[in-house]
C-alpha cells in the first residue's frame, strides 16, 4: 500500500523498508571498519531508534556494548518543541569510553543538544551520532557529532519505521511522508 492513515492524518511512503536496510547495512559496515579495536557503546535514544538500532546492531561485526536511554519532552505531533525534561537510563560509566548515539531522526538538534551535553559531564574519549534520518533545513542547533547518516529529507513530516504521529505508525515498517 502506497498511502496510509495514521491517526487522522493521511501519509505516503517516502522510503521502503529495503531501501533502509540497504543502507543500514552500509552504515553498520562503516561504523564497523571505523570502531574495530574500541568497543563501542552504542546508546539508543528511545522510542525513535528501536527498530533502527535493531537492525543496524544486527549487521555490526564488532565487540560492542549496546544501551537505551529516553528523554522525555514536551513535544507532540508535529513539531520539536525542543523543551527538555529528563534523560533516563544513560548508562553512568561512559567515562574513556567510545559512544555512538543512534537516533531515529535529526530535525532541530535540539534533542540531541541537550543529550549531548549531559553526555560529555562524564567525559567519554569520542562521541558520534549516527541518525537513520536527517533534515538539513530544519536544523537550528548544529550537531558536530553527527557522523552516519541514512537519509537526508526535506523538512517535511515522516511517520513509520520508529517514527510517530501521536504515538501511532512506529510499527510501520516503510518510512511515510505526510499528504495531508
Ligand atoms: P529535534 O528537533 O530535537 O527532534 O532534532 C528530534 C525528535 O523529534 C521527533 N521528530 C519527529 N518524529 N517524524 C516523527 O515521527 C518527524 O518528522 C519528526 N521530526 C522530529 C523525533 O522524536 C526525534 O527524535
Ligand atoms: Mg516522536
Amino acid at each position: 500500500m502506497n498511502t496510509i492513515e495514521v491517526g487522522d492524518r493521511k501519509f505516503e511512503i517516502s522510503i521502503t523498508n529495503e531501501r533502509i536496510n540497504e543502507r543500514t547495512k552500509l552504515i553498520a559496515a562503516q561504523i564497523s571498519a571505523d570502531y574495530k579495536d574500541k568497543c563501542p557503546i552504542f546508546i539508543g535514544v528511545l522510542n525513535g531508534s528501536f527498530l533502527f538500532m535493531a537492525d543496524l546492531l544486527k549487521e555490526t561485526e564488532i565487540p560492542c556494548e549496546v544501551a537505551f536511554m529516553k528523554v522525555s519532552s514536551y513535544q507532540g505531533g508535529l513539531t520539536s518543541s525542543g523543551e527538555m525534561k529528563e534523560i533516563f537510563g544513560l548508562p553512568d560509566n561512559l567515562k574513556d569510553r567510545h559512544l555512538i548515539l543512534v537516533e531515529d531522526i535529526v530535525d532541530t538538534g535540539f534533542t540531541l543538544k541537550y543529550i549531548l551535553e549531559k553526555v560529555y559531564l562524564q567525559a567519554p574519549a569520542s562521541v558520534r551520532v549516527c541518525s537513520l534520518l536527517f533534515k538539513p533545513e530544519a536544523i537550528l542547533s548544529p550537531i558536530k557529532e553527527l557522523e552516519y547518516v541514512g537519509f537526508e529529507i526535506p523538512n517535511e513530516f515522516v511517520v513509520g519505521y520508529g517514527l510517530d504521529y501521536d504515538e501511532l505508525g512506529r510499527n510501520l515498517k516503510h518510512i511515510y511522508r505526510t499528504i495531508s
